[in-house]
This record gives structure tokens, C-alpha cells and sequence, in this order.
């Protein structure tokens, strides 16, 4: 599906230090939802693709500002954070929860995510891609993948409830390299 072509961020973006975040991650990630976001604009605008992921950290490890996140090796954002050295999670006010609901319930493979939702894709300067309506977004670097495995799970019963399907999750740990926010 063609994707609405992503333009450059405007100047009411400021780049912040990840220690400025404002609220509880866990609020914010598991109650307001989030979208991660990857892809390559220099091969092409519509080169990238967004999902809605609820599930996810931020926190520190390695001595580095990190997030956490999770991704379902059938979700085509798996295969965009896959093919590109950075990610985007973005923050958005409750006004944005029904359109974080569609990109959360349908796929960029058979929908064009911007046009159904009413979120517009904005490239920040480090070449990643966030979006207009968020109230903030951070830049990620890959620092480590890992696919779950299921037999490390101590809870056999959580295992089997969360993933009947065996699509166990890969986690990204991600470098947090800019908190950029919408003055
Ligand atoms: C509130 C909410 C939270 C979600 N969290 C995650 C998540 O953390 N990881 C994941 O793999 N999928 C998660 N999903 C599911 C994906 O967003 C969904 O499958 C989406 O359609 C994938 O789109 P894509 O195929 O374009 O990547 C969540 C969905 C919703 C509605």
C-alpha cells in the first residue's frame, strides 16, 4: 500500500535530553499507547511504516538511555525496525487514541496508516520518522535484538496465554538518542 510521503519537521520541534521526559513511562506507554515508527526516506518518502505498541520501556542499561520495545515478527513494522539502524516511539494526548487504534488493529500492508488515521509523517532531522500530532517522540539506535525464547519463560501459564500462536516477541533495546517535543 502507497504511503502518504513523509515531510521534513517543522521548527516547533526542540530537541531535548531523554531526562526532561514529562510523566510516568508506564503511563504514558501503557495507557496513552505509543507508535513505532521505522523506515528509510532517502530510498523513498513512502518508505516506512508505523505501528501502535502499548508494550515497552524506558530505562537505562550499558551505562546508555535506553527503550525497550516489542514487536511480533507478522507485523510489517518488524520488518521496517529490522531493516533500519533506527526507530521512533511516539507520545500523543488522548485526542489521538482512536487513530492509534486504527494503526494498532490494521496493517501498513493493506491500508496507507497516515491517510486512514489522520496522522501526518514528519522526518526529523536525524532521518527519522515521527508525526505532526505527537506531543513528543524519541529517536532510537539499535543496540541489541533478541527473539524470546519459550522455554526461559518461568510462567509456563503467561507464556501460553500471551502466545497460543508461538509468535513470541522480539525485543529491541534501543539507544534513546534524542527527545524531540513539540514546543
Ligand atoms: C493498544 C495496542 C497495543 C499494541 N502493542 C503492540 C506491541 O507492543 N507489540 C506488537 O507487536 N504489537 C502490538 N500491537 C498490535 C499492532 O499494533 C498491530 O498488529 C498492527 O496492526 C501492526 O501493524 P503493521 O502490520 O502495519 O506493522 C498493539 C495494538 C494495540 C491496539
Amino acid at each position: 500500500m502507497k504511503q502518504k510521503a513523509v515531510i521534513p519537521a517543522d521548527g516547533s520541534w526542540v530537541e531535548k535530553n531523554i531526562r526532561e521526559f514529562s510523566g510516568s513511562p508506564a503511563a504514558r506507554i501503557g495507557d496513552g499507547w505509543t507508535l513505532i515508527t521505522a523506515g528509510n526516506v532517502n530510498i523513498d518518502t513512502s518508505n516506512w511504516n508505523t505501528m501502535t505498541a502499548s508494550w515497552g520501556g524506558l530505562g537505562v542499561l550499558w551505562g546508555k538511555d535506553v527503550s525497550f520495545i516489542f514487536i511480533r515478527p507478522q507485523r510489517y513494522t518488524f520488518e521496517f525496525v529490522n531493516a533500519n539502524p533506527l526507530y521512533t516511539v511516539a507520545f500523543f494526548d488522548k485526542s489521538w487514541k482512536k487513530a492509534l487504534g486504527i494503526a494498532g488493529a490494521k496493517s501498513g500492508r493493506d491500508i496507507d496508516k497516515a491517510a486512514e488515521t489522520g496522522l501526518t509523517p514528519i522526518v526529523f532531522k536525524d532521518g527519522t520518522i515521527g508525526f505532526k500530532e505527537a506531543t513528543d517522540v524519541i529517536s532510537c539506535r539499535r543496540l541489541y535484538d533478541h527473539d524470546f525464547d519459550p522455554a526461559k519463560f518461568l510462567d509456563k501459564d503467561l507464556r501460553d496465554t500471551i502466545y497460543p500462536d508461538k509468535d513470541y516477541h522480539r525485543m529491541y533495546v534501543g539507544e534513546i538518542t534524542t527527545l524531540w517535543v513539540k514546543s
